[in-house]
């Protein structure tokens, strides 16, 4: 019955799909559960309705890539109980500076994810965009609705210069989890 679930395996690069699917399936759970640190904090607040909206779609996106993780029979990073106590930590720590630290937050990760999603792109295309089509078109979707929960960062005021600080810290932050989840 699962075997209606899988995909075809054959003559696909296995352990980069691999990587690919595992870093991003971490990252979009750690996504959500930075928007659900936000809510705890901020979910009464005048940004809850745009934090919410943002969350749904991660919910979206994370629901896609545990579909593909069963596809493609990629097994999770270990790192997930991690994720999902420094995610929360992350969220309600920023929301706890106030709606511009949340949204400073919002701006760093989602740059970050956009640009790592940026590099999966090209990486899929250089290896053979016609095999990897279903691939690239989610992760070109989600491409763009990172952007867009990005630039909804920054319309409220999440670039203050107080902010930098932060923003290189959750950055760096981004690279190590990026690194880390591809490889354990
Ligand atoms: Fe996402
Ligand atoms: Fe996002």
């Amino acid at each position: 019955r699962l075997c209606s679930t899988r995909v075809a395996q054959g003559g696909i690069n296995k352990p980069i799909i691999d990587r690919i699917i595992r870093v991003d399936h971490a990252g979009e759970y750690g996504a959500n559960r930075i928007y659900a640190g936000q809510m705890a904090v901020l979910g009464r607040s005048s940004v809850g309705p745009v934090i919410q909206q943002m969350w749904n779609q991660e919910k979206v996106h994370l629901k896609k890539f545990n579909e593909l993780m069963v596809a493609y029979r990629v097994r999770p990073t270990v790192l997930l109980p991690f994720w999902n106590v420094a995610g929360f930590v992350l969220g309600a720590g920023s929301a706890l500076l106030g709606k511009k630290g949340a949204m400073a937050c919002t701006v760093a990760v989602e740059e970050s994810i956009s640009e790592h999603y940026n590099n999966q792109i090209r990486t899929l295309i250089e290896e053979d965009p016609e095999k990897y089509k279903e691939l690239l078109q989610v992760i070109k979707q989600f491409r763009d609705e990172e952007q867009e929960h990005h630039d909804i960062g920054l319309e409220h005021d999440a670039e203050t210069p107080a902010y930098s600080v932060l923003k290189t810290a959750i950055q760096l932050g981004c690279k190590a989890a990026i690194f880390l989840s591809e490889r354990i």
